[in-house]
Formats: structure tokens, sequence, C-alpha cells
């Protein structure tokens, strides 16, 4: 029940995050989403790796968060944000924004079918897990860049 309840706080940030996507600060309003996706995808791995209970609301929950992240994302790199707030936005963002939202969208729309599979029982989770997060690592490689 905890663990349930941190992940709704998490996506419920993740949502105000992405309601305040005129917000001043995109570069920390992208990082939190970010870090949101992170704490979803991590719950949704534990699950699958049984390291956490499978918990069918939870993991409705953390796609759902993913989902409206990946909405709000590609509206969060204005110019004048390619630097500042320690970001690890590549250059190539700006040069084939295209490119970029296009792999955005497909994160949506993966996590956006991967609802009612994951909320169906933990094989049907472990089916659709990995067509939503090989999106993370497909923009990382090309958008994000290395820490330093
Ligand atoms: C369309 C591109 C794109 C997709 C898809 C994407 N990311 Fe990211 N991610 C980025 C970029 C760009 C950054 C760096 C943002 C910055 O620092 O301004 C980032 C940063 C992060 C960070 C570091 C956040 C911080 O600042 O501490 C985490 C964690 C992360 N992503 C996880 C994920 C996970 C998990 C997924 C899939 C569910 C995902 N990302 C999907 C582009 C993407």
């Amino acid at each position: 029940m905890l663990k349930r309840l941190a992940i709704v706080g998490i996506t419920g940030l993740a949502m105000f995050a992405g309601a305040a996507f005129a917000s001043d600060d995109p570069i920390s309003t992208r990082q939190n989403i970010m870090k949101s996706n992170g704490a979803e995808a991590g719950a949704l791995f534990k699950m699958v790796k049984g390291e956490i209970e499978y918990d069918a609301l939870t993991a409705e929950i953390a796609l759902r968060g993913i989902f409206a992240g990946a909405v709000a994302f590609p509206t969060l790199f204005p110019e004048g944000s390619e630097t500042g707030g320690e970001t690890r936005a590549s250059p190539e963002i700006w040069k084939d924004k295209a490119g970029f939202d296009a792999i955005a969208l497909k994160l949506e729309n993966a996590a956006l079918a991967a609802i009612p599979a994951a909320k169906g029982g933990l094989d049907q989770l472990k089916a659709n897990l990995g067509s939503v997060a090989e999106n993370c690592q497909a923009c990382h490689k090309k958008y994000r860049l290395e820490k330093n």
C-alpha cells in the first residue's frame, strides 16, 4: 500500500509538471518529468523481476504517468533552454526536433497501449513493458548527453 501511494504521489507530480508546461523553468520541469519516468519504469521493472509484488493498480498508474509525461515532454525544449540547470539535453534535439518528437509520440502510444494489458496480470505486463521501455533507450542514446 505504501509503495502504491509512493507511485501515486510521483505520478501526481509528473502530471502537475505537465500541466505547468508553460512554466518559466522548462529545464527543471522536463527533468522532473524524467525523474518520475525513472520511478515509474523502476516500479514496473521491479514487478517484472519479482522484486516487488505485482499490483494491477500500481502498474496502471505508472503507465498513465509515463503516458502523461510523454505528452508534455516535447513542449519543454524552447529556444534558450539548450544550456543551464545541468541539463543533459543534447544539441541534437534542436537540430532534429521532428525525430525527437517522434520518439516521444512512440512512448506516448506504447504506454497507452500497454495500460489494459499491464493491469491484466503480471504475464501481460511482462509481455508489454519492452515496447514501452525501448523508447527510453532509443531517445537517450540519440538525444541525451552522457553524465559528466
Ligand atoms: C523523447 C526522448 C526521451 C524519451 C522517450 C525518454 N527520455 Fe529520459 N531523458 C531525455 C532527455 C533529453 C533527458 C535530459 C533532460 C535534461 O537534463 O534537460 C532525459 C533524462 C532522463 C533521466 C534523468 C532525469 C534527471 O534529471 O535526474 C531519467 C531518469 C530518464 N530520462 C528516464 C527515462 C525513462 C525511464 C524513460 C522511458 C519511460 C525515458 N526517460 C524516456 C529524453 C527522453
